[in-house]
């Protein structure tokens, strides 16, 4: 009997069992595929292994700027695969390490909630049969493949492929067609456009992206074609053939030839054939309910990571996992999805917290914008020679506190960590100000943005 079973050993997952057993619960995971999910194995960390080394590549191809010639220098993709499977490893035993160190029981299998009893949910694990007082469904979430005729054709016969079998391609494709340009379709275009395959977008709206701030997408999106990628954009796929994708433009049908087709059209959650409807949880459009103590419907039963559909990023997926551990412990706590912030991790990076303008316009918010190019930097200036990016704060004029912070730059990542503190405490323009950043960072610019509030 186990005072908690967790499905699925992802992000969400193994962070609540890792919580829950350090708080002295006894706590059983189970997961079909490999400890650390979706992020571990065939998303977040795999690809920023692969940016990496692009990276690598490309400012030693472009060192003349900066005064560095090399020659002869190249990228050896597999190599590349065989590193991102190498931390990958490390990374998964270190999860298999944690789920020891808070005495975890791991069950490799698939989980399926059986019935319910007196004592809580039963749940058919691999080979065994466990019960549990209370449930955490953190089954993530699986690729969304329309019906666009030749797309099953395609995905069984290797020529279209989602990001896991991308990650393991082992060979580089000369020309790779991405359908969807969104944060998946973004990352591997960068990757694949600077390891020299000819990259083609075809996104379905008149923008990349989805939400994110136009003036960046605009930029960056300017940035990556110069560099070569094709963005086919208001393009609606109609077909895939044995070679090729074909959208339809303005009643025109446009044929595009791949040697590798990506599909990348966003994700669906994980809800089907794990008993939810034995225990009646209740779903809407494929999505698990949840409270923002990630409790569904169904008493000690909760739901938390992409399953519930409410934000499906690994970050999201950690604080949910402790808001539902704080829950079972009697802890206050809960989620504010208005402030976690979101990364598209190309090169430059794409970062944001909080409201953009569009949604600030729509919430009839009170503000003023801040828009600076990252030249305000020194450090920025320093290494980013030719640079175009730019910081975008939104103010609310009434409150004179943040509202929203979108920065196109490298380190982005890094540092939007600092505005979306302010957004989250609600700190106000002066108390801001009197924060001390290092000198000279990139991340300055937030405190040079703040000071070119003019009200
Ligand atoms: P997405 O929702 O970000 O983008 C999908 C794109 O495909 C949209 O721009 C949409 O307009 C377009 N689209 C939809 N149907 C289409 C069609 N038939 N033809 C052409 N275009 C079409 O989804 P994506 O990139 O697949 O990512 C899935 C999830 O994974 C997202 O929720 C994302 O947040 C998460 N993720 C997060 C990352 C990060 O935080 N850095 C990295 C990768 C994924």
């Amino acid at each position: 009997m186990f005072d908690l079973i967790v499905l699925g050993g992802g992000p969400a997952g193994y962070l609540a069992a890792e919580r829950a057993g350090h708080a002295g619960m006894q706590v059983a995971v189970v997961e079909e595929r490999a400890l650390g999910g979706v992020c571990l194995n065939e998303g977040c960390i795999p690809t920023k292994t692969l940016l990496y080394s692009a990276k690598l590549y490309d400012g030693a191809r472009n060192g003349q700027k900066y005064g560095v010639t090399a020659n002869d220098i190249t990228i050896d993709h597999a190599q590349v695969v065989k590193r991102k499977d190498k931390v990958v490893r490390s990374l998964v035993a270190g999860v298999k390490a944690q789920m020891k160190a808070n005495k975890v029981t791991v069950i490799t299998g698939r989980g399926v909630i059986t019935r319910k009893t007196q004592e809580g949910y039963e749940v058919a694990a691999g080979n065994e049969t466990i019960v549990g007082k209370r449930l955490l469904i953190a089954t993530g979430s699986v690729p969304s493949v329309p019906p666009i005729p030749g797309l099953k054709e395609g995905l069984e016969s290797g020529f279209v492929l989602t990001n896991r079998e991308m990650l393991d391609l082992t060979e580089k494709p000369e020309r790779l067609v991405i359908i969807g340009g969104g944060v998946i379709g973004l990352e591997f275009a960068g990757y694949f456009n600077s390891i020299g395959t000819k990259v083609t977008v075809v996104e379905m709206l008149d923008h990349i992206a989805g939400e994110t701030d136009r003036d960046l997408t605009d930029i960056f999106q300017k940035e990556m074609a110069s560099r070569g990628v094709v963005f086919e954009l208001n393009a609606k796929v109609t077909a895939v053939g044995g070679k090729d994708v074909r959208f339809e433009r303005g009643g025109e049908t446009i044929t595009v030839e791949a040697d590798k087709v990506l599909l990348s059209i966003g994700r669906r959650p994980a809800t089907r054939d794990i008993g939810l409807e034995v225990i009646q949880v209740y779903t809407e459009r494929g999505a698990i309910v949840t409270d923002d103590q990630m409790r569904t419907n169904v008493p000690n039963v909760y739901a938390a990571g992409d399953v519930n559909g409410r934000s499906m990023l690994a970050h999201t997926a950690y604080r949910e996992a402790e808001v539902a551990v704080s829950h079972m412990l009697g802890v206050r706590d809960a989620m504010r999805y208005e402030v976690i912030p979101a990364v598209i991790y190309t090169n430059p990076e794409i970062a944001s917290v909080g409201e953009t303008e569009a949604t600030a316009a729509a919430k009839g918010l009170p503000y003023k914008l801040v828009k600076l190019p990252m030249r305000y930097s020194g450090r920025y200036q320093a290494e980013n020679e030719g640079g175009k990016g730019i910081i975008k704060l939104l103010v609310n004029t009434q409150t004179q506190q943040i509202l929203g912070a979108h920065v196109l730059s490298n380190h982005a990542s890094e540092f939007i960590v600092a505005a979306a503190s302010y957004v989250d405490l609600g700190l106000t323009l002066d108390q801001i100000k009197r924060l001390v950043f290092p000198h000279p960072t990139v991340a300055e610019i937030i405190r040079e943005a703040v000071f070119q509030y003019e009200p």
